[in-house]
């Protein structure tokens, strides 16, 4: 195992700066090279490694992610740029052999998925969705009881992104901001991963199970254009623009096993955030409520009155996950509550033994890719859009996934004792 690694880090806005933070807080990262298109964020990348307690080498900045590529001598990249540039960044730094992490975000086409898994296999490196959903506290606790069998077999489960995002899409260009043209230009599910991680791996997504058609439908587009008469009236270029993105689209997917999941993106109307997480077995059900704090379950023949919900909380803390226990022990990093450090650490960790990472190039390309099959398919009216097997079908007999802490296909209860 290497004791250190370095890191190429690209995209520094709000997400990649608080990301790039984290990063230098894990042991053994260093960070010899920042990349923004815009030079003041390229600086900001500077000044955040530089002001690091353990920065003691040079840090090169450049505009031009290729050069970075070209000029360092680097053993991964973390790319927090915009989702149209997120896999084409990461093929080329892994065409180079380096480990590309990617921030979330839907494909900018069904392509790049198959480059992505192409130059993966051929260079012998991985890419890891940053999905830090799946290393969330709930998200982490309910996997436990999944795999414990208490919720049965499963059936159905749900995820949303819903996320009233007006003032952040519309103020792309004030803010340097790279949502709006997705809105302005892309009728689908722009944003599914956030639940659909945590989801695929329940149900063993490319590993004895996979997603078999994706039918999406948008609802008409209102939000948006209500906002900016509200806020910036006539004069404002964008007052006649019509965004093509639904305020709502709904998405379901049929898996091989029979199993249906719905997606909601909800990013264009006024409502708190919520990620809807639910979870449908012959056992029981889970419903993410309170704002995605906790939720409610209902086990049968466990459940404190029958057909009534128990608040989830004390049942989390029976099933914490030990990776949780052993965090909270440690001291929580900030992030979202503690999971984009635990989704950093994965990568990380991935890289210093230069294996696979637990959430590796198949997962990236099938949970992303459905991004594109749902704008296919709301284009239709519905109709089904067949999802390709990244894996050349070798989903029904895959090589074993990697066993660790960071494991989200396993509870690996013994890499805690
Ligand atoms: N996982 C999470 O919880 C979470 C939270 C927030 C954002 N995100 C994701 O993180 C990503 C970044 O989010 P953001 O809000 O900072 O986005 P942003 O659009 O504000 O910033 C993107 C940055 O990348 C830079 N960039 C774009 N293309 C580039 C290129 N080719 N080379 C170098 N730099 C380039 C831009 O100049 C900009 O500074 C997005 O994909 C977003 O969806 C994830």
């Amino acid at each position: 195992m290497k004791k250190e690694i370095k890191v190429g880090f690209i995209g520094i806005s709000g997400r990649g700066s608080g990301m790039l933070g984290l990063l230098l807080q894990i042991e053994g990262v260093k960070v010899p090279a920042v990349c923004d298109l815009v030079p003041e964020r390229a600086q900001r990348g500077i000044d955040i490694v530089e002001s690091a307690p353990e920065c003691n080498y040079p840090v090169h900045s450049y505009l031009d992610y290729k050069e970075l590529l070209e000029r360092e001598k680097l053993d991964a990249v973390v790319i927090c740029t915009t989702w149209i540039s997120h896999l084409k960044i990461a093929i080329d730094a892994m065409r180079k052999g380096l480990y590309a992490a990617v921030e979330v975000g839907g494909a900018a086409s069904v392509d790049e998925c198959w480059q992505l898994v192409r130059t993966a296999q051929q260079k012998d490196t991985h890419c890891m969705l940053l999905e830090n959903c799946c290393y969330d506290r709930n998200e982490m606790a309910l996997f436990n009881m999944i795999k414990k069998g208490m919720f049965g077999e499963l059936v159905h489960m749900e995820g949303g992104y819903r996320h009233d995002l007006r003032d952040e899409i519309v103020l792309g260009r004030e803010n340097i901001h790279g949502r709006l043209y997705n809105f302005i230009n892309r009728n689908g599910e722009l944003y599914p991963t956030h639940q659909l991680g945590p989801i695929a791996k329940a149900l063993n997504i490319n590993r004895g199970n996979r997603f078999l058609t994706v039918n999406a439908v948008a609802s008409k587009s209102r939000g948006l254009k209500q906002w900016i008469k509200d806020n910036k009236g006539e004069e404002y270029d964008l007052f006649n623009t019509d965004f093509a993105c639904g305020d709502v689209v709904t998405t379901l997917i049929k898996c091989a096993h029979g199993e249906t999941i719905q997606l909601n993106h909800d990013c264009c109307v006024p409502r708190p955030y919520s990620r809807d997480y639910m979870i449908q077995g012959t056992r029981g059900t889970y419903m993410e409520t309170f704002e995605g704090e906790s939720g409610v379950i209902y086990l049968e023949g466990l459940a404190q009155k029958k057909h009534r919900w128990d608040d989830f909380k004390p049942w989390r803390e029976e099933y914490e996950h030990p990776l949780w226990k052993e965090y909270t022990t440690e001291g929580v990093k900030a992030g979202h509550g503690g999971m984009d450090y635990l989704v950093l650490s994965a990568f990380v960790e991935s890289v210093k033994l230069r294996q696979v990472t637990p959430i590796d190039t198949y997962d990236t390309a099938a949970w992303m890719v459905v991004t594109c099959l749902s704008e296919q398919s709301a284009a239709m009216g519905g109709a089904p859009v067949p999802v390709p097997d990244f894996t050349d079908g070798y989903w029904i007999d895959r090589e074993p996934y990697r066993r660790g802490k960071y494991c989200v296909d396993e509870v690996c209860e013994d890499y805690f004792k």
